[in-house]
């Protein structure tokens, strides 16, 4: 997809003209215009339509040589513009231009910081569709998008393609069928994110050296054998430093605590963190952000195979702590255990982990909300700050240390699962045993890392929730 700055709206022209509308159907720039040029048609047109200019809502209005476009396709955008509602409108526009190869528009225009690149960024992602396993997909013609009396957007445009690309990469790795992403594929993926990002793969024999006995304890039933990930970001000018932690399994079965056949149809999304991860690491290198990052990614799969770990097996994460585990279904804090232990001996600034952590985060929040709980106010503060930027809605939970007990073992330092409340929390303060009081920050995206349907920027499938935020987050640490 290519996006240009272009001249009026009369000197381009294209198959369709996107427009946005508020709410009281004021005119956005450009509507005036495209009013003018259709005399008097417009308002009769959008109220046959009933078109109120509604958040999400369009209407496309054919046009003959008043306009030299095939059609006007109005958005509406509610009566708030903010730089979300800048990239739903333009996802919308792109999801529902696939025929049209060419489109101008007027959206990046409105007055809100950060314009051209929100635009960019939805139009991107409205435009995105996983095809590869279709033997017959519908076709996409639309490969043109033109920014009308745009001046001087080019960096704006860049930087929007660059996170794009990292939301984009996200997505594709969570919708790739678990068969075809192997422990060593997504490490193959990570050497290859960007020339800027040095990477170094710990094998199945390279992990128990380092004594990464989570990861090992998990991999236990799985034919196919982890890896964990290390990539390094360190450009010179840097003046802070993020450490990044994602959930890698690339299947879910729960283990011998094996899952029902129908909550392990979703799992192969397990890896959504990693995925994340990828994404905002090769999106910082590529922004050249003056930010040091090292992004760890446990990754194998949960299986329930001939060697797995059994529920009352203990195992040793990399700090030394022992873990005994009666649920090998919570397995997502068992191998964070491990690269969170990792990562805090590296002393970063700031750490911050994403997963698919727990269903009671889903039951809490839905669908569409990322849990944060952390063990730092400010540090909370600031990735809920960067996430609202971003347009990713996420909501505090409390890390209620009076639960600890909750997780107290019989025989070892703490056992992998809580009592039947609360999980989303216990999770959390399992893992708060591996940071070494070092901030940090988890966010439990297990409702959001997967869409059930298409909607403005979002197509059904991967989300890639966690992309934009870790971008932005990075970005404020870096003014
Ligand atoms: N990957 C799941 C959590 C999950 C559930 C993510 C639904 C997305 C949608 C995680 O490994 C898991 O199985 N958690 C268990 C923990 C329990 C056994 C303590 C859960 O949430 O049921
Ligand atoms: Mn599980
Ligand atoms: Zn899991």
């Amino acid at each position: 997809m290519e996006i240009v700055a272009g001249a009026g709206i009369g000197e381009e022209g294209g198959d369709r003209l996107v427009v946005p509308v508020l709410s009281g159907l004021t005119w956005g720039p450009g509507a005036a215009e495209v009013r003018d040029a259709l005399d008097g048609r417009v308002e009769t047109f959008l109220e046959a339509v009933d078109f109120e200019a509604k958040r999400g809502q369009v209407a496309v209005l054919p046009v003959d040589d008043q306009l030299p476009y095939g059609d006007v396709m109005f958005v509406g955008l509610g009566d708030e513009v903010d730089a979300e509602a800048l990239r739903r409108a333009a996802g919308t526009a792109a999801a529902r231009s696939a025929r049209s190869r060419t489109v101008a528009t007027t959206l990046h225009r409105l007055d809100i910081d950060g314009a051209v690149e929100a635009v960019a960024v939805g139009y991107l992602l409205g435009a995105y569709s996983f095809d590869r396993y279709r033997s017959d997909p519908t076709p996409r013609r639309n490969d043109r998008l033109v920014l009308i009396d745009a001046g001087e957007v080019e960096d704006e445009i860049a930087s929007g393609r660059t996170i794009a690309d990292g939301v984009a990469l996200a997505r594709d790795l969570v919708n790739e069928p678990a068969v075809a992403k192997p422990p060593e594929a997504l490490a193959e993926i990570a050497r290859g994110l960007s020339e800027s990002v040095r990477v170094d793969v710990y094998d199945e024999a390279a992990c128990a050296e380092m004594g990464f006995g989570g990861l090992l304890a998990v991999a236990a039933g799985s034919a196919r054998p982890p890896r964990m990930v290390v990539m390094r970001y360190e450009p010179d000018d840097a003046t802070a430093s993020l450490a990044l932690v994602g959930k890698g399994i690339v299947f879910d079965s729960g283990g011998l605590s094996l899952k029902p056949a129908k909550s392990m149809e979703e799992m192969k999304t397990d890896m959504a963190g990693a995925a994340a991860v990828f994404g905002a690491t090769k999106a910082i290198a590529s922004l050249g952000l003056p930010v040091k990052v090292v992004a760890v990614t446990p990754i194998t799969e949960n299986m329930p195979g001939g060697g797995a770990t059994r529920p009352g097996d203990v195992l040793t994460a990399y700090n030394g702590k022992t873990i005994e585990v009666l649920n090998t279904d919570a397995e997502g804090r068992l191998v964070l255990a491990d690269a969170l232990a990792y990562v805090a001996e590296t002393e970063p600034d700031l750490i911050v982990d994403l997963a698919t952590l727990t269903g009671a985060c889903k039951v809490a929040l839905g669908p569409k909300i990322a849990g944060v709980l952390g063990n730092d106010d400010d540090a909370i503060g600031r990735v809920v700050g960067a996430a609202r930027a971003a347009g990713e809605s996420v909501w505090q939970l409390p890390l209620e240390r009076e639960y600890r007990k909750m997780i107290d073992s019989s025989i070892a330092d703490m056992k992998n699962t809580g009592e039947r409340w609360g999980g989303a929390i216990t999770a959390a303060l399992l893992l708060d045993e591996f940071v070494d009081d070092r901030p940090w920050v988890h966010l439990d995206i297990a409702g959001p890392a997967r869409a059930s349907s298409d909607e403005h920027y979002i197509a059904k499938g991967g989300t890639g929730f966690g992309v934009r935020t870790l971008v932005e987050l990075a970005r404020s640490l870096a003014p």
